[in-house]
């Protein structure tokens, strides 16, 4: 399993963006990718339907790149595991949707995984502030799950400043991801609220030379 990036900002493209007919060759066109991030949804969570577990399964044996799995889907107590099994280094449910979200994240690391909790833009993370020893990870989404190209979202600014102090409170190696709308003219406002995992995917998919875009991102966050 490849190591997490030990950069302290860290770009993640997202491949909903990419084209999905010909993934391996995306996969390639992003060498400087700190993790890829794979949009699962099942059209029930979130009103869009993009790709499950055997296409997790067949990524992860053409690239040793470090796999981030977004959940968007109901019951994720059932399905989350087999994407730790997959081999994926990360997993990510959301809060909405997950029944026993300590018993699920406690499945998901005893399988090797790092565990993400997502919050939708509307959910506020004070109320899970003592789930952060079970966890590797808080996705603030800035956008409504579901789909690519949205327009990122401010109201979710403070949210990204009140994770960063409860994990700040803490210690330890919590990654804040923000997800949605990440671009070139987004990412500092994300990075300067606390964030340190952008996942970016019509940012870098959508540029002419997507491997250098994910390098003007990282550097416009740490600088930020
Ligand atoms: C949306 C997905 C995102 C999506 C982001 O629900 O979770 O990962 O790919 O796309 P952009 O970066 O285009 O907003
Ligand atoms: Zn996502």
């Amino acid at each position: 399993m490849p190591e997490a990036s030990n950069r302290r900002n860290k770009i993640m493209p997202s491949i909903l963006s990419a084209d999905f007919a010909n993934l391996q060759r995306e996969i390639e066109r992003v060498p400087g990718a700190d993790a890829l991030h794979i949009d699962v949804m099942d059209n029930h969570f979130v009103p869009n339907l993009t790709l499950g577990l055997p296409v997790v399964e067949a990524i992860r044996t053409i690239t040793d790149k470090f796999l981030d799995i977004h959940l968007m889907i109901e019951d994720p107590d059932v399905w989350a595991p087999a994407y730790a099994e997959a081999g994926a280094e990360s997993v990510t449910f959301h809060l909405e949707a997950a029944k026993a979200p300590v018993r699920l994240a406690r499945e998901l690391r005893s399988k090797g995984a790092r565990v993400g909790m997502a919050l939708k833009p509307a959910t506020p993370v004070e109320p899970y502030a003592e789930l952060l020893a079970e966890i590797d990870m808080i996705l603030i989404m800035t956008v409504e799950p579901g789909f690519g190209g949205q327009k990122f979202l401010d109201l979710t600014l403070p949210k990204i400043t009140k994770a960063r102090e409860l994990i700040n409170g803490r210690g330890g190696d919590i990654w804040l991801q923000v997800d949605g709308g990440v671009s070139a003219e987004t990412i500092e406002r994300a990075a300067g609220a606390g964030a340190d995992a952008f996942v970016a995917g019509s940012a870098v998919f959508g540029a002419d030379d997507p491997d250098s875009m994910i390098s003007s991102l990282r550097s416009l966050a740490d600088k930020a």
